[in-house]
């Protein structure tokens, strides 16, 4: 298990583990983390899991792919540097211990 902290819109953070290999959407989605839609089911097409990670902890993520960049790009509600899609990170033991802030409004 990989342990991965949440935050919500509202501010409650919870803590899981998550089986190696799992995407920190399906983490959020099967935790009930608010906030968290994957409404396409981690196929990087509706941004409905933007969520900001923590920044000393970019390093350890692997890097976004074009599309993903390019769907970050595309958000009404703009991006930060640490912006990133939950689907598109899979457990590893390189997060173990990430917070992961949901973003207020998903698209
Ligand atoms: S779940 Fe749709 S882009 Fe992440």
């Amino acid at each position: 298990m990989v342990n991965v902290t949440y935050i919500d819109p509202a501010g409650a953070s919870v803590t899981v583990g998550l089986p190696q290999g799992w995407s920190l959407m399906q983490g959020a989605v099967a935790n009930g983390v608010d906030g968290i839609l994957g409404e396409c089911g981690g196929s990087c097409v509706c941004a409905t899991c933007h969520c900001h990670v923590e920044e000393a902890r970019l390093g350890d993520l692997p890097a976004a792919s074009a599309d993903e960049v390019d769907l970050l790009d595309s958000l009404p509600e703009g991006r930060q540097a640490n912006s990133r899609l939950a689907c598109q990170i899979k457990a590893s033991a390189a997060i173990e211990g990430l917070v992961v802030t949901v973003v207020p409004v998903q698209v």
